[in-house]
């Protein structure tokens, strides 16, 4: 898709937001609460300007330039991020979880750390973000084992689909990977399709052995060794947003 062609983006307040599953764990600990209240204020995203503006550059998200920025829709546990974030200490991650027990259980582990300058947090839905942000400034996108949405007339509710793939278009810079995996089977095609299908990605597989094997340094998070429910083989699916 050219950027020429590109359709304006409206804000999100304009926008019906995602469907979650259970947001609150049946109970949230206290020592859950307590991370929330004094942790997550230091990171977190400002919600109502990414709800009005757009165009926003990740720099100024983060208050100082970093030499990359990611996005990480759906971090759940926040294994992943956190992995990431120390071992890349000059690019910046952005992140969305609306999960409580998925938030706290990110800050706690950040918690070991002095410093977490390199990681701003949305306890809501992802696409927030990805709406807010300018266009042509992300050097990645992850969006690992989001909810399946079994039901067919639920599919309208997977998180990769045309419109929102349009968006992660927008905002990532040529050549910038989309990393999308599942153990889902029937999600896994979806997905596929899906981002074939987007006239602004491409898919870097060379062989049908790539869709089964993860990178050598992938970083495997709890939900991924425990996998869902029924699942198969976990598929990593590695997209391009097209030059
Ligand atoms: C199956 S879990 C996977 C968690 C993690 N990515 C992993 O692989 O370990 C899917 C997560 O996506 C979150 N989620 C669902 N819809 C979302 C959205 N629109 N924005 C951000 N997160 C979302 C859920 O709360 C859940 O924690």
């Amino acid at each position: 898709m050219s950027r020429k062609h590109h359709i304006p983006r409206q804000n999100s307040a304009n926008y019906e937001r995602s469907f979650f599953g259970r947001r609150q764990g049946r109970s949230t600990s206290p020592l859950r609460i307590g991370i929330l209240d004094d942790l997550l204020p230091k990171i977190e995203l400002p919600e109502e300007k990414l709800l009005l503006e757009q165009n926003i550059s990740p720099e100024e998200l983060f208050g100082r330039p970093y030499s990359k920025y990611w996005l990480e829709i759906g971090f759940g546990y926040g294994e992943h991020m956190a992995t990431l974030l120390r071992n890349n200490p000059d690019t910046g991650y952005l992140g969305a979880e609306p999960f409580i027990g998925g938030m706290s259980a990110f800050l706690m582990n950040l918690q070991e750390d002095e410093a977490h300058d390199n990681v701003r947090a949305l306890m809501d839905d992802g696409m927030i973000i990805a709406r807010s942000i300018k266009p042509n400034s992300l050097d990645g996108i992850y969006v690992l084992n989001p909810d399946p949405w079994h039901k067919k007339r639920h599919h309208k509710r997977r998180i990769i689909n045309q419109v929102n793939l349009d968006v992660f278009a927008d905002i990532l810079k040529p050549g910038a990977p989309l990393v999308l995996t599942t153990d889902v089977e029937n999600l896994a095609e979806w997905m596929c399709t899906q981002a074939s299908n987007h006239p602004a990605f491409k898919w870097t597989a060379n062989s049908k052995d790539d869709f089964y094997t993860p990178p050598k340094d992938w970083i495997t998070t709890r939900y991924e060794e425990k996998g869902a429910k029924g699942a198969k083989k976990m598929v990593y699916m590695f997209f391009e947003r097209k030059e």
